[in-house]
This record gives C-alpha cells, structure tokens and sequence, in this order.
C-alpha cells in the first residue's frame, strides 16, 4: 500500500528525550516551556516578526478572523480545504468567492474588485499547495479598500518571496501544523503578525480572553498547544531541511518520470524557497482523472481529489468560478512524503501511462 501522505515521525529516543523534562516539571499545557521554545525556534528559522503555536491551523484561522474584528463579508477562494470557509462561517461572517487565476492556482486579483460590496470587511486567500498569492496585488486592492487581509498559509511552511518569509504579508497569516504537512507537531498551526497590538490581541484569545487568573480581557477560545505537541515540533526542526531537500527529489523525480503525461503540473518556477508540499497534477478532463484514480486504487496507492468539491458547492453557495470549477474537477494529488521511494515513484507513473495510452 502506497499511501497519499505519511506522517514524518522523528528517532522515538530523541522525542523520549523532552519526555522526561516534561515528567520532572509537571508542566503539560497553557504556555509551557517547550511551547515558548518552540515559538522562540520557529520565529528565529522562519525569520518572522510575531507568532503563537496554536492547537491547530483552524483554529488559527478563527483567531485571525476574531483580532481583527470582521464582520459582514469576507471575499476569499473557493479553491480551498473547507477550514479556509468553515472559519469565515464558525466567526459569523458570509465567504463571497472569487475566481482563481488558473496559473498559480490561487485568489485571482483581477476579480477581486468587482466583488466588494459595503458589507466587505476583508479578504482571506489561501497559498494553495504552498505557491504564494500575488500579494502586492491584494495588499494595493486592500488599501485602496480599506480592507483587511489574512493570509491561510497551511501549506506554505517555509515560502519566502522577495527575501521574506511569506507569513510577513498580510495583516495575519496562518499556518498549520498537522500530521500531514511539511512541518508538524501532530496537531498544530500558528498566527503570524508584524503587529505587536494585534499579537497582544491574539494571545488573549487564544487563552479564553485571561488577563492572569481574575482578569479577562474579552472573551477568547482554547487555542492552546501542549508541552507534547511543542516537543514534536521540536524534534521534527531538526529534520525540516533533510525533509524539503528530500520532497524536493521527489518533486522533481515525478516531473522527470511524467514527462509524458498528458497533465498540466505546478508552476513553482520563480518561487524563491519552496516547500514542496504537495503533487497535484491538472488533467483533461474529470473522465482521465477518474480512470487514473481508479487503476492506482486497484494496485493500492493513494491518490486525493485535493480540493473537490469546490468550496462554494458547499450549502454557503455563491459566486460564479468556472476557472476554480474546472480545476477541482481535473485535479489529483498524488503521493508524496517522506520515505517514499524511486521505484514507488516509478510504479506510479507506469499507471498513469498505462491509463493515457489504454494500455
Ligand atoms: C488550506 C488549509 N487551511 C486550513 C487547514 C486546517 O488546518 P488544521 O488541520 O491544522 O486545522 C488545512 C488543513 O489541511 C488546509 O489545508
């Protein structure tokens, strides 16, 4: 069995080993020291201004949209994991989908503008597959608005574009840290923000609203991680540059073994530090998708329609997408992780090429 995604797991010794502070101290959760070294870690690799380790990258997006207050409309992509919209609805506000730019995948500014309306509060865009939004594009839409923005960067762990990190854009950015993703802490994510106020802010909520024991300063939610959860993330930094260098083989193994392929691939060219977080290739049509789906299946390997449905066929339903429609019915991830071999890859091309050519 070839699975879609595997979880890196670290040496057991070396997670054993933060193990036993943990045990002498005591200390399991609500802002241990492992969670402040890790933060302090993460801040330092990531080269960012503010972050908070929150239990995971939903959450994070919810505290995003909390801090800065939004209300009414928030235009945002329908090319998404449903976290992206069920925020937007879980925080009271209605999501208004925009089209996608069919090149990078992500919230197409072109169309952004057309879809403000008084009730617009801000726009949430996702860094699809870890490929970067056109973030000038949006910041200059904002302030010309007055809107806010945050940025989903679940799978953008990582992504620098001009020299920054990709989670310095925007008003906040987000991050998740699932099982699943390049960098993880089982369950995970993080807030980013170069604003000291609304790092304040955030930090309240993410602790219930507390202000010490007596005091709360407005009401928050439990977005705390646990001493355990730092301690994996911990271990796994140790690794992240081995698991990009080795996702970045794989990535390009796949490129070189599908050459053949019929299939439109991420465009990453350009993309100053990738991450190499996903596969996905574009087919024709949902007919070759769905065959090629089927035959790796039936040899046991893994294959995900990541994102299907779009996000606007959920019941919150608006907004005319066919570039994002289309998409979603053509696209399959294929797999990629840690540990996955040559020869595995190699298997997986010879099905797809079999399909193409009706073999
Ligand atoms: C684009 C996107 N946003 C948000 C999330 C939610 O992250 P989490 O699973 O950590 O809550 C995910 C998770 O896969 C995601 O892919």
């Amino acid at each position: 069995m070839i699975p879609v995604t595997k979880p890196f797991l670290p040496p057991k010794e070396e997670y054993h080993r933060y193990l036993d502070g943990i045990w002498e101290r005591n200390w399991l959760t609500n802002n241990g020291p492992l969670v402040n070294e890790l933060e302090l870690k993460l801040k330092s690799h990531l080269d960012v201004n503010h972050l908070l380790f929150t239990n995971n990258g939903t959450i994070a997006i919810q505290i995003a949209i909390k801090a800065l207050g939004l209300s009414g409309e928030i235009i945002t992509t329908p090319f998404s994991y449903v976290a992206t919209t069920s925020s937007i609805v879980w925080e009271g506000c209605t999501p208004v989908f925009v089209d996608i730019d069919p090149k990078t995948l992500n919230l197409d500014p072109t169309k952004i503008e057309e879809a403000i309306s008084p009730q617009t509060s801000a726009i949430l865009a996702t860094h699809v597959y870890g490929v970067p939004c056109d973030v000038e594009a949006i910041e200059k839409i904002a302030k010309k608005h007055q809107l806010k923005v945050i940025y989903d960067g679940a799978h953008a762990f990582g992504v620098k574009i001009k020299g920054r990190s990709i989670f310095e854009y925007g008003d906040i950015s987000t991050c998740s840290f699932h099982a699943t993703k390049v960098f993880h802490t089982i369950e995970g994510g993080g807030v980013f923000t170069k604003d000291p106020e609304l790092l304040k802010r955030m930090s309240y909520l993410r602790n219930f609203g507390h202000d010490g024991f007596l005091k709360f300063n407005g009401v928050g939610i439990n977005g705390k991680n646990s001493e355990f959860h730092a301690a994996m993330g911990l271990v796994n930094m140790n690794y992240l540059a081995d698991i990009i260098a080795a996702r970045k083989l794989q990535f390009h193994h796949y490129l070189d073994l599908l050459k053949g392929l019929k299939v439109k691939f991420l465009d990453i060219v350009g993309i100053e530090s990738y991450n190499y977080a996903y596969f996905p290739i574009i087919f024709e049509n949902e007919g070759q998708l769905e065959k090629s789906m089927a035959l790796l299946s039936d040899h046991e390997i893994g294959s995900r329609r990541y994102f299907f449905p779009g996000l606007n066929h959920l019941d919150y339903t608006s907004g005319d997408t066919p570039v994002s429609d289309s998409i979603s019915s053509r696209v399959l991830c294929l797999p990629l992780y840690h540990g996955l071999s040559k020869e595995e890859q190699k298997m997986i091309a010879r099905i797809l090429l079999r399909v193409q050519n009706n073999l």
